[in-house]
């Protein structure tokens, strides 16, 4: 394979090149191009642009494959866990058992959320997204730890062991204050004993002092929507988050940005659109074949289908398609919209309309249907998506501090106004 790419602009030739990934993906580097030709490359969406070279995770669309560190995602889900599963996104190896068990330590140390943070969750407005009150807490938490965000990269990356697990273990505590601060109750004080599901389980939804233990099967259930939502290399979110780093700002400021990008209902809302959707076909008494109908003239969108990258099934959606039944029997609990969900999926991979658009159903399509039978609230799905990702956005922002990469900045194609003189007053 050439190591080279030719580029012909008028009569002028340009040799570019060609960077090979270690699963032999191809980039054609355009790092100098503008230099060179005094012309940049235009990618709207940037779907064919690569923002960096990353050893963190590795996605195959085509084939339908993801792996964490070289690690598939099938096996990890089969035998890991998220705090495990973490480590490895964060320092690139699976941690030994005295490892694990200190990491375990450090995060269940941090499990109680300063008073200051409590007090942030509960300034917010009632009916202030989930959302919107994580990205905040965020914030303030770095507040309530400066020695952890001083905008010195140096610095912030010797806290990094402290500030990560600080991080990891908040956010599930956030999301336990604002739930427990809408229904009118305090939060009860954590249990640094228990696992990581089972501790913010008891946060969330345990009544009187939270003495009892959540079943393992639930808490295996939500670990592994956090596991399989951990890392996915340059999504939206991630992005962002590399954005903020590569301005040199802390690790609070960089995934209180992704929170804010995660929101939208094209990527991490998705879970809560389609829980939504499924919700409204139920109630409309469609088995699905409208919707999907409706979908194919453009009226409406398979929420939970189709990905930028994948055009073939999202391996992670395999997973929580079969973990919805296990879930669901554990939980001794059925779900009418899980029939629709599979109905909606049936209809939709015969159909000519997603077939010839690859679309497949993404990890959204079935997460939520274990969220809403786990007792959380619709509009707290993306928060739980947040929670299990914060490990990944940490990876990346560790990534990018420690590789000192420059700040991003992208180029434009200006299609504004050309030069024109003011006009006073009186002559517009
Ligand atoms: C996540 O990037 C990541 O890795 C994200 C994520 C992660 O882990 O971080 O995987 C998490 O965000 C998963 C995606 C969740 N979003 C949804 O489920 C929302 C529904 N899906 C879409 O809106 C859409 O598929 C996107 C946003 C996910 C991808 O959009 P693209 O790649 O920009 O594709 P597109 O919008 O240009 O669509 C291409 C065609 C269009 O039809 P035509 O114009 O060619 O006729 O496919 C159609 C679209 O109308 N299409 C859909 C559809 N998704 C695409 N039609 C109906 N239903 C859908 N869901």
């Amino acid at each position: 394979m050439p190591d080279t790419a030719n580029l012909e602009i008028g009569d002028d030739k340009y040799s570019l090149e060609i960077i090979t990934g270690t699963e032999q993906e191809k980039a054609i580097d355009v790092s100098r191009l503008r230099k060179q030709s005094n012309h940049v490359t235009f990618d709207d969406g940037y779907g064919n642009t690569g923002s960096c070279e990353s050893a963190i995770t590795f996605i195959d669309g085509d084939k339908g494959i993801l792996r964490y560190r070289g690690y598939d995602i099938v096996e990890l889900a089969e035998k890991s866990t998220f705090l495990e599963s973490a480590y490895l996104l964060l320092y690139g190896v699976l941690p030994s058992r005295s490892d694990l068990e200190a990491f375990k330590q450090l995060v269940g140390g941090y499990c109680d959320l300063p008073e200051e943070v409590v007090q942030v969750v509960h300034a917010q407005p009632k009916n202030a997204h989930p959302m919107a009150v994580l990205s905040s807490g965020l914030q303030a938490l770095g507040g309530v730890y400066p020695q952890f965000c001083t905008n010195d990269r140096k610095k912030d990356l010797e806290a990094f062991d402290q500030s990560a697990a600080l991080i990891i273990s908040s956010v599930r505590s956030i999301a336990a204050a604002l739930y427990r601060h809408v229904n009118g109750q305090a939060l009860p004080k954590a249990h640094s004993d228990r696992s990581y599901c089972g501790n913010f389980l008891s946060m969330m939804f345990a009544q009187g002092d939270g003495g009892e233990e959540v079943p393992e099967s639930v808490q295996n259930a939500l670990d592994l929507i956090f596991l399989l939502h951990a890392d996915h290399e340059q999504n939206c979110s991630t992005s962002t988050c590399r954005m903020i780093a590569s301005g040199g700002a802390n690790p609070f400021a960089s995934l209180a940005g992704g929170v804010s990008a995660l929101w939208g209902p094209l990527h991490g809302g998705a879970n809560m659109a389609v829980i939504m959707m499924l919700n409204e076909i139920h109630e409309s008494g469609d088995d699905g074949s409208r919707f999907v109908e409706s979908a194919k003239q453009g009226k409406s969108r398979l929420m939970g289908f189709g990905h930028r990258v994948y055009r073939n099934y999202d391996p992670r959606a395999k997973i929580l398609k079969s973990a919805c039944d296990q879930a669901l029997a554990a939980l001794g609990v059925s779900s009418p919209i899980l029939e629709i969900a599979r109905k909606l999926e049936e209809v939709a991979l015969e159909d000519s309309y997603f077939i010839e658009r690859k679309l497949y159903p993404n990890v959204d399509f079935y997460s939520g249907i274990i969220l809403q039978a786990l007792g959380f609230p619709t509009d707290m799905f993306t928060v739980l998506f947040a929670i299990g990702r914060t490990p990944g956005w940490l990876s990346h922002w560790k990534e990018i501090a420690e590789t000192g990469k420059k700040i991003h900045r992208p180029r434009q194609i200006y299609q504004g106004e050309t030069l024109r003189s003011y006009l006073s007053l009186e002559n517009r």
